[in-house]
Order: structure tokens, then sequence, then C-alpha cells
């Protein structure tokens, strides 16, 4: 079963057009702002299989966020088709469903209920969620006390104790610091032997080699290679080290 379809996918932005701040104000004086558009994405054709493991490669800006955006139903694509099937956990902007004010385990709860989860259902993995965090005596205080990486935590460990089918991942598993992001890593290769499918984006491609099977490298909102990770890396690497940056 394909779990995500892409076909024939471009993302466009408008965008003013101008070289800079000075230019934008003068020609909006004149009353010559023109808008252009920008693609993020273009004409993507992608399609991920039930059960696959795949990483997204690519320099800043070349689309990878864009494209688990739309894979996720996060965005519409301005052309062509995007179809996902299955639930879907997006871990892309950590932390949007939490509140300040509410302490770690009120937060597990709020932010559960936005997942679509039950009390019931939450109550029964409130230990494991808590333990696989690792926020011990913090648990009871309010979120706002917490440091950026104490809250990654607290969000992968809620969205991934949570059952689903397929995850996406932007560049998280890099937040935390060295033996949680082991523990995540542990969990993700848990989740591949399992069957789940799993897309992730990361600038760190030892990452993508170890868990992923397949990777996609996107460049200027392109696809320029698609296949086994250890070769499409390779490539990649290959292309960094003979161009300037
Ligand atoms: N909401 C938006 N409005 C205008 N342009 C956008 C918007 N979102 C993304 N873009 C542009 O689309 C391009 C791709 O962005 P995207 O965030 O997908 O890149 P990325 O590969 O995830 O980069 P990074 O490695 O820095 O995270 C960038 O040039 C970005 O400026
Ligand atoms: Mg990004």
């Amino acid at each position: 079963m394909n779990v995500i379809e892409l076909q024939r996918v471009s993302v466009r932005y408008r965008t003013h057009g101008a070289k800079g701040l000075k230019e934008f104000v003068i020609r909006g004086l004149r009353g010559q702002r023109q808008h252009e558009w920008f693609a993020s994405l273009s004409e993507i054709d992608l399609t991920i299989r039930a059960g696959e493991s795949v990483g997204i490669i690519g320099n800043n800006g070349a689309g990878k966020s864009t494209l688990l955006r739309v894979a996720a139903g996060i965005i519409q694509p301005s052309e062509g088709v995007a179809i996902s099937r299955g639930a879907i956990t997006p871990l892309i902007e950590l932390g949007t469903g939490f509140e300040g004010e509410l302490t770690g385990h009120e937060n597990i709860f709020f932010n559960g209920a936005l997942l679509g989860k039950t009390r019931g259902e939450i109550l029964s993995r409130i230990d494991e969620i808590v333990s696989f965090a690792a926020l011990d005596g913090f648990i009871d205080e309010p979120l706002r006390t917490y440091s950026t990486g104490m809250v990654a935590r607290l969000a992968i460990s809620i969205a991934t104790a949570i059952d689903t089918e397929t995850v996406l991942l932007d560049e998280i598993l890099a937040v935390g610091d060295a033996s949680f992001r082991e523990k995540c890593h542990a969990r993700m290769r848990s989740f591949i032997e399992r069957g789940l499918t799993v897309v992730l984006v990361s600038h760190d491609v030892d990452v993508i080699e170890q868990l992923c099977v397949r990777a996609i490298w996107l460049e200027h909102g392109r696809i320029v290679a698609d296949g086994p990770a250890r070769e499409v890396i390779a490539r990649y690497q290959r292309a960094r080290a003979t161009s300037p940056v």
C-alpha cells in the first residue's frame, strides 16, 4: 500500500520580487510593486510505501520541510495531487499543542487530546510517556519553566507513544542531548522493525544512513536523487565536496 503519493506536486509562494527593503519601499511609492512566484517544490513525483524508512536530505531551503508539510496535509500543493493514507503523526512544529501555564503532566493530556486521543488512552500510556521524557522533578512544574530541550523531549515522548502508522520527523531527533537522541533513534528503529513508515528530514546523514533504507536528495525544490540511502548520501557528499559553498 502507498501511504504517501505526490503527483506532480508544486508549492509556490508569492514574493514581492524586490531585492531588499529599500527597493521594496521605492517600488511601493512608485506604485510599481510587482509580485513574483517562488517555487518551494516543483513537480515532485513521489511514492512512499507502507513500512518504508525514507531519509530526506538537501541544503537549507531545498524544500525538505515543505515536502513533509505537504505529505502531512498541513499545506496544500499549489498544483498537483497529494494523497496520504492511514494515521500520520507529524513531528514538525514541536510544541505547537502546548500551553506554558499548564504543567508537563497536564500538557500530556492537552496535547494528547489535540492528537485525537481519549483520556483513557493517554492514561494507559502516561507512565511510559513520563519515563521516556525523563523530566523527573519537572513533570508537575509549569511548562514555561522548561528548557527548549525539555519541551522537545516531552513533545517527542507524547507523539511517539501514541499509536500511529506513519511518522514524519523534521530535524527533531537532533534537539535533545546525546543520551536522549540515542533513545529516540532506538525508538525509530523499533518503529521501522514493527513495520511503521518513517520519513525523516535531517542534516545528519549518518543518522539517515543508520535508520533509513531509502534516501531522497532535494535541491531547489526538485528531486536530484532517490534510491538506496548509502548511494544517495555518497552522491550528495561528493557534490558538496566539489561545489564551493
Ligand atoms: N511560508 C513561506 N512563504 C514564502 N516562502 C517560503 C515559505 N515556506 C518556505 N518558503 C521558501 O521555500 C524554500 C524551501 O523551504 P523549506 O523550509 O522547505 O526548506 P528546507 O529544505 O526545509 O530548509 P532547511 O534545511 O533550512 O530547514 C525556501 O527558499 C523558503 O524560503
Ligand atoms: Mg526545514
